[in-house]
């Protein structure tokens, strides 16, 4: 029989408690690059475009669902974790047993689509197909055991193995493609007859082997991607295994980096040609940076779109907000939620920007905080100036019209106006309308006292 490429029915199984994570978070919650564990097996089977998912979960069951809640996926109930043979039968009830089943692990989160369409393309429909890697080191997994022919003739277990058998390098991932037809079957004659006292999956593969039905056994040769995560040693490795493949990914769509090992991204990130992103960079949610455009040491990124020709100085905080073309902000500028910087404008060291737009070419170098306003193009912020946006009960918004001077140490009780061309005396409170095109300023008149003398220190 050829091939079956229709797409199959998904299991996967995800109710370990994850005892070696010693973790009050059930494992396959565990993050990686941002994203629950799980979340990245489901993603890689959604790619799949499968005919359902069947997620077996248990540990930990109702943050696990809560998790996924609004995923298009059907949840099976394992109550008791009595092994992974025991986990695919309670998904039996969401499957169709005309269809194929790909069994997939939770706690295997960089497996590729590639690899999956490789062993699902590689395994007539009418046979099981089971996914598996050389590995240096083989202690703890199970082992693929050869028949004379080549063939797979049996899985067996770390626990169960002989020393001939704890030899092979050859073993499973966890991932097999098993006929929907036979799989209720082969699961119903499973025991738990083994040094775990578990119902194996694994013992699927000697059952079909006895009927007469081929084993299949596609070789995956990263071992990385086929890696369990058992323990937070195994999840930081496979942490920097997901972030060289994403930086390599930017790095390939035009991004060049002073350190690709020292870039994290923890999302969605889309880069133009000729980006250069320096050490010690944190991309997380969904990020778009523009040709040209430099990322400074030290900056850290979160739902931010950044346009052209940009420049990041080192230490620059973004969240949820916008910067435009030729845009120089940083060094140490936060820019808060809302805060949305036109073309050609600017941002300097200590400035704090919050629900805002930032005309074009307008600047704010120094020292200062904007939240809840609107500047007009070519505006100038100096140094020290505080929109007083918050009278400790409710938000109010400081207006500034195109090409105002905003002198420094300048206070603007909102909601205030300052109008187009305006000019705003140095240390002045402004906190009713500002003309256009004039000089307010609000500030006491210096005096000088003379003949006036310092105190002196009393004497014991
Ligand atoms: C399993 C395989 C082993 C393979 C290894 C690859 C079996 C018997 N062994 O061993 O051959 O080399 O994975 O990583 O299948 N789970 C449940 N319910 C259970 C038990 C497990 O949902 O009752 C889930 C776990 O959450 C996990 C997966 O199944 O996602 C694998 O379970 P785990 O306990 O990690 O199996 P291993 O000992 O690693
Ligand atoms: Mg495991």
């Amino acid at each position: 029989m050829t091939a079956d490429t229709h797409a199959p029915q998904v299991v996967v199984l995800a109710a370990g408690q994850g005892k070696r994570m010693r973790s009050a978070l059930p494992k396959v919650l565990q993050p990686l690059a941002g994203r629950p564990m799980l979340d990245h097996v489901l993603a890689t089977a959604a790619a799949l475009d499968p005919a359902h998912t069947v997620v077996v979960y248990g540990h930990g069951g109702d943050a696990v669902r809560a998790a996924f809640d609004d995923a298009p996926i059907d949840w099976a109930e394992q109550a008791e974790q009595r092994g992974t043979g025991h986990a695919v039968q309670q998904a039996l009830p969401h499957l169709d047993a005309s269809g194929r089943v790909l069994v997939l692990c939770g706690d295997v989160p960089l497996l590729t689509v590639e690899t999956l369409r490789a062993l699902i393309g590689g395994t007539p429909a009418d046979a099981v197909g089971v996914l598996t890697v050389r590995v240096p080191n083989p202690t703890g997994y199970g082992r693929i055991v050869r028949a004379e022919n080549d063939g797979v003739a049996a899985i067996v277990e770390e626990r169960d193995a002989n020393d001939a058998q704890r030899a092979i390098d050859e073993v499973n991932t966890g991932v097999f493609v098993v006929p929907g037809d036979r799989l209720a079957g082969w699961l119903e004659k499973l025991t738990p007859e083994n040094a775990q006292g578990e119902y194996y999956l694994t013992d699927v593969v000697a059952m079909a082997v006895a009927e007469g039905v081929s084993v299949r056994a596609t070789l995956c040769d990263d071992v990385d991607e086929v890696m369990g995560i058992n323990d937070r040693v195994q999840l930081a490795h496979a942490e920097r295994a997901w972030q060289r493949r994403a930086a390599e990914a930017l790095m390939r769509a035009g991004a060049s980096m002073a350190d690709p090992a020292r870039v994290d991204i923890r999302g969605e990130v889309t880069v133009g040609e000729d980006v250069f992103i320096d050490v010690n960079v944190v991309l997380s949610g969904r990020v778009t940076i523009g040709a040209g455009t430099v990322i400074g040491p030290n900056c850290v990124l979160t739902n931010a779109t950044v346009g052209a020709d940009t420049t990041l100085f080192a230490n620059t905080y973004v969240e949820d907000s916008a910067i435009g073309d030729r845009c120089l902000i940083g060094p140490f500028t936060r820019l808060r939620p809302g805060a949305d910087f036109r073309d050609g404008s600017k941002a300097g060291n200590f400035v704090e920007v919050k629900k805002s737009v930032i005309g074009e070419g307008s600047k704010v170098n120094h020292l200062t905080y904007v939240g809840d306003a609107v500047l007009g193009q070519r505006v100038n912020v100096g140094a020290g100036t505080i929109t007083c946006n918050y009278d400790g009960a409710n938000k109010h918004q400081t207006v500034i019209g195109d090409e105002a001077f905003i002198g420094s140490g300048v206070e603007l009780v909102a909601p205030v106006e300052i109008g187009r061309g305006a000019t705003i005396g140095a240390g002045s409170t402004i906190s009713k309308e500002a003309p256009a095109d004039t000089l307010t300023l609000e500030r006491a008149r210096q005096r000088t006292i003379q003949g006036w003398q310092r105190p002196v220190k009393n004497k014991k």
